[in-house]
């Protein structure tokens, strides 16, 4: 038996033990064989790491994706070239920036933050599609500040989508950006152990949102930046943490972040392949519980994700390939895809899915 990172985990692999979630729900029983879509669940419950049989070598990793796959023609760009040099220096201004605040009481300005956080977003040439670049993104090391930016870059989009107005916009990413500030109190033993937390460190890194708003307490900032640093863990059916509260009690920006920080951290890229399909992460959403979201809210984004994806050419899990002609709203992450002459409609295949982005 081995310990195996989540973000070391390859399909193929064997469970050797249930999986729960914090609230002790079985989420993956034993004997499983992994897949792309139960090591996202994994992620979506930020469980850790997991126990993996041995049986003699694990499985060989998946051949990364073909030279003409969608993220390999994407990456070739000189448009994700640029983003993503413009995305670590800014990382590494917020690093530097957040840091002075948490550990020598700086001044926070999060004009800047955001200013440049909104020019990656609308680079000169014409604006990006930010969740191409966040699925594309290569793993970092660093695992809060880069998170944090890309949830702010998404809660932006993501707040465009539910009609807010651009100062609202600018309000949402300045939530996304600061919403894991809590983290810097937390001792990095804990934060980066590659092994199973135990209770105790569990219950330490649940600290954060409120040593978040402790932070944040002392600037001055809007409510809304200060409540969802708080309240970004709460979910609407009363499951999340720290206060345990329910949907209306849950400030609105706080949800718009509890979304972005779900969906960026499913996405993170693992160890053995460059991208996640976005349909995987969708599927995940609609199994694991959209009750945990606001209904409107979660609704409107998958389905404008979904939306980005419309007319793109994709490969099933049985190997063929075809075109999405159209978005089922009831099950998001399954469309009708036109393969050849033949129409199939996912929703009515079970059997099949969407493996990835041609
Ligand atoms: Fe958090
Ligand atoms: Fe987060």
């Amino acid at each position: 038996m081995s310990r195996v990172n989540t973000s070391d985990l390859v399909p193929g692999m064997i469970l050797e033990a249930d999986v729960y979630n914090y609230n002790d729900q079985l989420i993956l029983p034993e004997g499983l064989v992994l897949n792309d879509k139960a090591i996202t669940k994994l992620s979506y419950y930020a469980v850790s790491s997991v126990r993996i049989k041995d049986v003699g070598d694990s499985p060989a990793p998946k051949a990364e994706e073909t030279e003409n796959s969608y993220s390999a023609r994407l990456r070739a760009t000189p448009e994700f070239k640029k983003y993503k040099e413009d995305f670590e220096k800014t990382v590494n201004e917020m690093s530097r920036m957040i840091a002075d605040v948490v550990l020598k009481n700086a001044p926070l300005e999060t004009d800047q933050l955001i200013e440049d956080a909104l020019d990656l977003l609308h680079p000169p040439g014409g604006d990006i599609n930010v969740f191409d670049m966040v699925h594309n993104m290569r793993h970092y090391d660093d695992i809060t500040f880069a998170h944090s930016l890309n949830v702010g870059l998404i809660c932006n989009v993501f707040a465009g989508w539910l009609g807010m107005s651009e100062e609202e916009q600018r309000l949402a990413t300045e939530c996304g950006i600061l919403h894991d500030i809590g983290k810097l109190k937390i001792p990095e033993s804990i934060i980066k152990k590659p092994k199973k937390l135990t209770d105790t460190e569990f219950e330490v890194i649940k600290t954060h949102p409120t040593e978040g708003y402790k932070i944040l307490q002392r600037y001055n900032v809007s409510d809304h930046v200060k409540s969802a640093a708080l309240m970004h863990h709460e979910r609407c059916d009363g499951t999340g943490y720290p206060l345990g509260i329910t949907g209306d009690q849950i400030d609105e920006y706080a949800k718009i972040v509890a979304i972005a920080d779900v969906y960026e951290a499913m996405t993170a890229a693992r160890n053995y392949r460059g991208s996640l399909c976005p349909f995987t992460v969708i599927e995940a959403f609609e199994e694991e519980g959209l009750q945990k979201y606001d209904t409107h809210m979660i609704m409107t984004f998958l389905e404008n994700i979904v939306n980005t994806y419309m007319l793109n050419r994709v490969g099933l899990s049985n190997g063929m390939e075809g075109d999405i002609i159209f978005i089922n709203k009831q099950r998001l992450s399954r469309p009708m895809v036109k393969c050849g002459t033949e129409y199939i409609d996912l929703s009515k295949r079970p059997e099949l899915s969407i493996d990835k982005l041609l």
